[in-house]
């Protein structure tokens, strides 16, 4: 799961999509990164430690960590939350394989579009959008993958 900062989007859809993986059983290793490297270390932000916190969920033990290459390596699946976020992935891939794992998250719920997340870190209310956006998109990549 990747966006700019690491501290807004992606730590929520790491966390939902680790929940969901825990309660199906899978054993899928989820991490979530930035393209940034401004917050290296720093907890989510308040607002998305708050709105994962009212859906039960507890982000706040996550530290944001800048994506790197290797990360094409070594994961099935490289999720970019915005367009912006997916063309600074791509041009750390090497080739086609690296290449094909990246998609946009919202490309599961709106497969013919390429809809981003919008980033809330200046929107104080657009947390809650953001934590149902992410949810359905994780719902269908389990069902896509599972
Ligand atoms: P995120 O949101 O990419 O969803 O973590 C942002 C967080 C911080 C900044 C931008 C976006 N920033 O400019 O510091």
């Amino acid at each position: 799961m990747v966006c700019l900062g690491n501290i807004c989007r992606s730590p929520l859809a790491e966390g939902i999509m680790q929940e969901k993986v825990a309660e199906t059983g899978l054993g899928w290793e989820i991490d979530s990164a930035g393209t940034g490297a401004w917050h290296i270390g720093n907890p989510p932000d308040p607002r998305s430690i708050a709105v994962a916190h009212k859906y039960g969920l507890d982000i706040a033990n996550q530290r944001a960590r800048q994506f790197k290459a290797k990360d094409l390596q070594k994961f099935d699946l490289i999720l970019a939350m915005d367009n912006s976020n997916q063309s600074d992935i791509l041009r750390h891939a090497k080739n086609d394989i690296e290449r094909n794992k990246v998609r946009l998250i919202l490309s599961y719920t709106h497969p013919s579009e390429e809809r981003s997340v919008p980033d809330p870190y200046w929107d104080d209310n657009g947390f809650e959008a953001v934590f149902a956006m992410l949810g359905e998109a994780c719902e269908m990549i389990l069902k896509e993958h599972n």
